[in-house]
């Protein structure tokens, strides 16, 4: 057992977060990391119907076991029937990232769920705490999916120096000593995605799951591309990180003429509906040359969690 600020809020055994994920973090993905001893968060998207976060709920809780909700500000501006679904499945943590988590504090608060937001910047975690999340999640710009552009290290640094709130990293965290690095730089734990894009309790496809055991972490790309083509309204502030594929390498960079062109709106379209990968957007961080392999995502919890203990016994030894 390694013990944290949110080991101990939670009733978990080990501080990794499995971030949400949406399109791959459903109830099972969920429920294998909280048997691993962690906590699973179900993702949910701008296009996710309310219907199925209450199906996938149901979930982990049939197993006995905590999860998280993560949420889009933005999206719940758009639809906010999102945040009652949420809150119908109980969870223990609801994260609300990506715009200002303040309109929502209130009621989850209210139904006695902690909030947790991520943070790309300085400036953002002014507005978190003003907003009174529970739980700040430093994420850095090695995240997979969408992010900004401050570097997981330093951000964590200046957020640890600038609140007494628990501070979880995420991005890049793929190894138990990369687990046990956050630990020592005083973070309550990780908030972990790439590592369980390879897992068979996700719900992305068995194609993609096998295209992230061969991508190499020099391959990804911070990209709009994807959102632009799409016509989503996602604030440009935070782009999102995949894996380079064809699409990147036509669009990534012309961005201004991908606006309201409706081919590429349709290739992408269409290469999602076929699972056409090398026009689908497959979102992963850098980390995602350490996943190499298929394993369920509770031994993914049970060996970060060794491996961390064994990094942190190690570590006085560098006292001398
Ligand atoms: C495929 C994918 C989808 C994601 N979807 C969401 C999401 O719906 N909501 C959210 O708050 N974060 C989302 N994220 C970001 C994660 O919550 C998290 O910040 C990130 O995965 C952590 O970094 P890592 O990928 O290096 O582990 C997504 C990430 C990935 C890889």
């Amino acid at each position: 057992m390694i013990k944290t600020a949110l080991t101990r809020w939670f009733d978990l055994d080990v501080p990794v977060f499995g971030a949400p994920m949406a399109g791959v973090a459903g109830g099972e993905l969920a429920r294998a990391v909280s048997l691993g001893g962690g906590l699973g968060m179900i993702g949910v998207g701008s296009e996710t119907p309310a219907e199925w976060i209450v199906e996938q709920g149901r979930i982990p809780a049939e197993a006995d076991v905590s999860h998280g909700v993560g949420l889009m500000a933005w999206a719940l501006e758009l639809r906010p029937e999102l945040l009652a679904a949420a809150i119908a499945t109980e969870p223990v943590l609801v994260s609300v990232s990506f715009g200002d988590p303040e309109p929502f504090v209130g009621p989850l608060h209210d139904a006695g769920i902690a909030v947790a937001t991520a943070v790309n910047s300085l400036a953002d975690l002014d507005r978190a705490q003003t907003a009174g999340a529970d739980v700040i999640v430093v994420q850095g710009t090695e995240a997979g999916g969408h992010t900004g552009q401050r570097a997981t290290l330093p951000l964590l640094q200046e957020v640890l120096a600038a609140t007494d709130r628990p501070v979880l990293a995420a991005g890049g965290v793929a190894t138990g000593a990369g687990l046990a690095a956050v630990l020592v730089a005083g973070a309550a734990g990780a908030w972990i995605g790439t590592p369980f894009l390879s897992c068979p309790e996700a719900t992305n496809s068995a194609a993609a799951r096998e295209l992230i055991r061969h991508a190499g972490g020099d391959r990804t790309v911070l990209t709009s591309a994807f959102d632009i083509a799409q016509g989503l309204p996602w604030p440009a502030r935070w782009p999102g990180r995949a894996l380079v594929n064809d699409f990147t390498e036509t669009w990534h960079g012309r961005e201004a003429e991908l606006r309201g062109d409706t081919r590429a709106a349709e290739q992408v379209r269409r290469a999602r509906a076929d699972g056409d990968l090398a026009n689908a957007p497959v979102y992963a961080g850098e980390s995602v040359g350490l996943v190499t392999v298929e394993e369920s995502a509770t031994d993914v919890v049970r060996r970060l969690a060794a491996d961390a203990r064994t990094a942190l016994e190690k570590a006085p030894r560098l006292l001398g």
